[in-house]
């Protein structure tokens, strides 16, 4: 596996593994690698004939009271798990060579909308930031594909919109979500848990499968079954930023005509803020 660390070099390797009929895969990660990344990388490898990784912590999307100064950099182990999963390619660029100029005169890609709600309602300008960044990283490697957790589900929709507003040749791929056996989501964030907080963590989950079972069981009152499953997560005595009940295409609130539905939620356990989701079925 080749490491590049500039954008000349990386586009010199893949002028060179660019043939007629070859495929490129990528998959975007902030690093502090775990079993969900590399799954993503197997997704891809199924798809692809060369896969390359990239790992940038990206500063744009963070806020100004987060922890991008604490995010877990682990970039020698990182390289080392990704040799072993039969990468091709690593693109780890420092922070100078993204943004030669100072952020705040850097262009932003911003996605409307999808932007402004659930996450990107607590967190201002973090999904304008991520867009930036993939769009960069699209323009940069220019990939056939690209492989993103479904655990992001919010991220993975702004940057479906994102590919189609702006005519991207990129075919956007999702990867299942990989769990911890008491079903917590893995995160590189779950590292900032305590031992109590680890166990109270696995609620998260818990309650999303607790509301789509009552869906399933045949509830409609979506907004009463909101309200059920954030008493069940005080319980488990977290800061509850949101669960909510969407249609899976567009995040909008479902009303009597409702497709396929998603179940989200967020929660602050400790210092870690952590997210996960549930699709019904008929939203895959
Ligand atoms: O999901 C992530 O790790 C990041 O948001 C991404 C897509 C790599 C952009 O920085």
């Amino acid at each position: 596996m080749h490491t590049e660390t500039t954008i000349a070099g990386i586009r010199g390797r893949l002028r060179d593994v660019r043939q007629p009929g070859t495929r490129i895969g990528l998959v975007p990660t902030m690093g502090n690698l775990h079993e969900g990344h590399l799954s993503l990388v197997d997704k891809a490898r199924e798809l692809v004939d060369r896969v390359v990784v990239s790992i940038f912590v990206n500063p744009l999307q963070f806020g100004p009271d987060e922890d991008l100064e604490r995010y877990p950099r682990t970039l020698a182990a990182d390289r080392d798990k990704l040799a072993s999963a039969g990468v091709d390619l690593l693109f780890a660029p420092d922070l100078a060579e993204i943004y030669p100029k100072p952020l705040s005169r850097t262009t932003r890609v911003a996605v409307p909308e999808l932007s402004d709600v659930l996450c990107g309602a607590s967190r201002p300008g973090h999904f304008q930031g991520v867009a930036t960044v993939v769009n960069m990283l699209f323009n940069i490697l220019q990939p056939d594909i690209a492989v993103f957790g479904q655990k992001d589900y919010q991220q993975l929709l702004v940057i479906r919109r994102m590919v189609e507003d702006l005519h991207l040749p990129v075919q956007v791929v999702s990867g299942a979500t990989l769990r911890e056996p008491d079903g917590l989501a893995m995160s590189s964030r779950n590292a900032y848990l305590s031992d109590s907080e680890r166990v109270r963590a696995r609620e998260l989950y818990r309650t999303l499968r607790w509301s789509r079972d009552r869906i399933r069981d045949g509830v409609t009152d979506y907004a009463s079954l909101e309200r059920q499953a954030a008493d069940r997560l005080a319980q488990a005595r977290c800061r509850l930023d949101y669960v909510a009940i969407r249609q899976a295409a567009d995040l909008s609130v479902p009303d009597e005509r409702a497709g396929p539905l998603v179940l989200l939620a967020a929660a602050w356990f400790g210092a870690a803020r952590l997210i996960d989701n549930i699709l019904l079925d008929g939203a895959d």
